[in-house]
């Protein structure tokens, strides 16, 4: 028999503690199978513009695909007018998402400088009309992803926190800095705590979740339901097991290589999901002294030959130790 959840999204119950993060360009179907396979608790896709999302399909939408049985899957959106958000949504409703998720946080220029992303965060009343404009007419839950605020002087996310909370969200993610740190200088978990302490719907800290031990860590610290991980979890689906990669045998890492290379080809075909393999590669050979196998496997579009090099970076390895 299933434990108890760990958590709810409003109806939705997630089963875990650790969340892949969406990441463009990496929280695609493949790797969120993969991350599930490792205990990943809840799938967010990577975020979509709401303007793409008016009209007739584009390439965009294919970021909203999910495996038959992904549960629960959150379909990330984002845009700077609240009707314009509703319909997006409302048009991917019957894809069948578990969960509607509105990015509040990313702080690239071209997103947050039209309002959009952590741009919303400065316009409070437009993040109260796009909760309440969504939670009315959908049927799913609807989420949000926020930052703690614009820059130092505006540090607004328990505000925002609590409008999403009165504005029927159901859950809010947050990542500890400013659209002004990027992603630099260390997220600041105190601020995951006091959203923790000012809002009663679950709570995600995120931001500098590196190793195993971060998890724990930054859950008791600042009692957040779940722990979201971005950057760490990229070539490193242990974390969502909490293992430590770096305790792994190698043959544990080309296990995970085949198993994604796998996902791949399926999902994106062949060679086309052998090529955008390539950058997931760097990242499971990280640590290793594998760069002269790593560029004969760049260059190859042929599965077999890709295998064989793994072979040769596994007797590599084998024969270093
Ligand atoms: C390559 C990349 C793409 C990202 N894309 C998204 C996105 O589509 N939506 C989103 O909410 N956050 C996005 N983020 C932010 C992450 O979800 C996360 O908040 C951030 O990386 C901090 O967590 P970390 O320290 O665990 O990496 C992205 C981050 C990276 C590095």
């Amino acid at each position: 028999m299933r434990s108890e959840p760990t958590f709810w999204v409003r109806d939705v119950p997630v089963y875990g503690d650790v969340i892949l993060a969406p990441m463009a360009g990496f929280s695609d179907v493949p790797y969120r199978a993969l991350c599930t396979a490792y205990g990943s608790a809840m799938q967010y896709t990577e975020f979509v513009p709401a303007d793409a999302l008016q009209g007739k399909r584009n390439p965009l939408w294919r970021r909203l695909d999910k495996r038959p049985g992904e549960y629960p899957v959150v379909f990330q959106i984002f845009g700077n007018d609240a009707r314009m958000i509703l319909r997006a949504a409302q048009n991917i409703e019957s894809l069948g998402p578990d969960i509607i998720d509105i990015n509040m946080g990313c702080s690239t220029r071209k997103v947050s400088g039209r309002g959009a992303g952590v741009g919303m965060m400065r316009r409070p009343e437009l993040v109260a009309e796009t909760f309440r404009l969504l939670t009315t007419h959908l049927s799913v839950p609807v989420t949000g992803k926020i930052r703690l605020g614009w820059d130092e002087d505006e540090r607004n996310f328990l505000e925002i926190g609590r409008i999403m909370e009165d504005n029927g969200a159901a859950l809010a993610a947050l990542h500890g800095r400013t659209r002004a740190q990027k992603y630099n200088e260390a997220a600041d978990w105190d601020a995951i705590a006091e959203l923790k302490q000012a809002v009663s719907i679950p709570v995600l800290g995120n931001g500098d979740v590196r190793v195993p031990a971060d998890i724990d860590w930054m859950l008791a610290y600042t009692g957040c339901d779940g722990v979201m991980v971005g950057r760490a979890a990229v070539g490193n689906p242990w974390i969502f097991s909490r293992q430590d990669r770096a305790a792994l045998p190698f043959t544990e890492i080309t296990a995970a290589i085949r198993l994604h290379l796998q996902e791949m080809l399926a999902y994106y075909g062949r060679p086309h999901g052998l090529v955008l393999f390539r950058k997931h590669l760097r990242r499971y050979f990280s640590g290793y002294a594998l760069k002269a196998i790593m560029q004969q496997m760049f260059q190859t579009e042929d599965e077999a030959e890709f295998e064989e090099l793994l072979v040769e970076a596994e007797t590599a390895v084998l024969n270093h130790t």
